[in-house]
């Protein structure tokens, strides 16, 4: 039995999250905040349920770098969190896990989502990949301290991992406006793949839920709301997130519900109310 309520009791955020955590100071920029100096601060962020903890940051390339400065956070932006664990139970339960699944986590980021998923589903069944090396490190040891042995990759999540697919479900913990083809290849028809979804379709964060189906065609639609730091090489320049809500507000201001997104071997398309009426086409690269 899948008891995800237990899981959030039995798994330890504070376990994940390390000393130093990054908090928004004046002018809104990430400030760092360590635990030694400031315990109860640290221990208050990670004790809340709808509270995103920024773990690293790093220059925003689209910031001039002559005004950006670490010391005030200026120019800085995060690079690796621990997610809000409401939101992560939200997309637990998006899932629709059952005993025995197997799931390819992209974005391991502190490990936390790992240890939930692990506890839910049995080490043996969760694989992680990160792509920053000193992150994956940090979760790989929080892991091992907190006894989960998941499998943690360092390396480009865009690729999946391969060699442990097929998996039944695939989670997304960083945004994307592209789903790359590999994660429909790695997941077994019928299976489900969970993105948040970068502004590209609504002007609010959307997570989208995909179902695979046997002729190797993913098809999603969104779900509820859920804002992510994109995924390293998807970031999105600021005019495309303009001129997708000028698209949205020309076609009406649709409901999120009405749109839909189709991934093939050769591409995805972004529809609305029907495959159709596409909004939006993308060949693959
Ligand atoms: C919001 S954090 C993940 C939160 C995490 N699931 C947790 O429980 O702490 C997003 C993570 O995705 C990682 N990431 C970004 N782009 C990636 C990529 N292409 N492949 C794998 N990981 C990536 C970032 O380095 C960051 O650690």
């Amino acid at each position: 039995m899948i008891n995800l309520k237990e899981a959030l009791r039995a798994v330890r955020r504070a376990d994940f999250i390390p000393d130093r955590i990054f908090v928004s100071g004046p002018g809104n920029w990430l400030i760092p905040l360590s635990r030694d100096q400031q315990p109860e601060r640290w221990a208050a962020m990670v004790a809340s349920p709808s509270a995103a903890v920024v773990t690293k940051v790093a220059r925003d390339p689209l910031f001039p770098p002559e005004l950006s400065d670490p010391s005030t956070g200026r120019g800085m932006v995060a690079t690796s969190s621990s997610s809000a664990p409401e939101l992560m139970a939200e997309m637990i339960e998006a899932l629709e896990l059952e005993p025995g699944m197997r799931v390819l986590e992209i974005g391991t980021g502190t490990g936390y989502n790992a240890a939930l998923l692990a506890y839910l589903l049995g080490s043996e069944n969760v694989v992680s990949v990160e792509i920053d090396a000193e992150v994956a490190d940090r979760a790989r040891g929080a892991l091992q301290r907190t006894g989960y042995r998941v499998k943690v990759i360092t390396g480009d999540g865009e690729q999946g991992y391969a060699a442990d697919a097929p998996y039944d479900r695939v989670i997304a913990t960083a945004a994307a406006h592209t789903v790359p083809y590999a994660w429909v290849e790695q997941t077994r028809p019928g299976g489900v793949i969970l993105v948040p979804w970068a502004e590209t379709v609504h002007p609010d964060g959307r997570l989208a839920r995909f179902v695979v189906g046997p002729d190797g065609i993913a098809e999603g639609r969104f779900i509820s709301q859920a804002f992510f730091m994109p995924l390293q090489g998807q970031r999105l320049q600021p005019h495309v997130g303009f001129a997708a809500e000028e698209r949205w507000e020309q076609a009406g201001r649709p409901d999120f519900t009405r749109y839909g997104i189709t991934v093939t071997e050769r591409g995805q398309t972004i529809w609305l109310d029907s495959p159709e009426h596409v909004v939006a086409a993308q060949e693959s690269p």
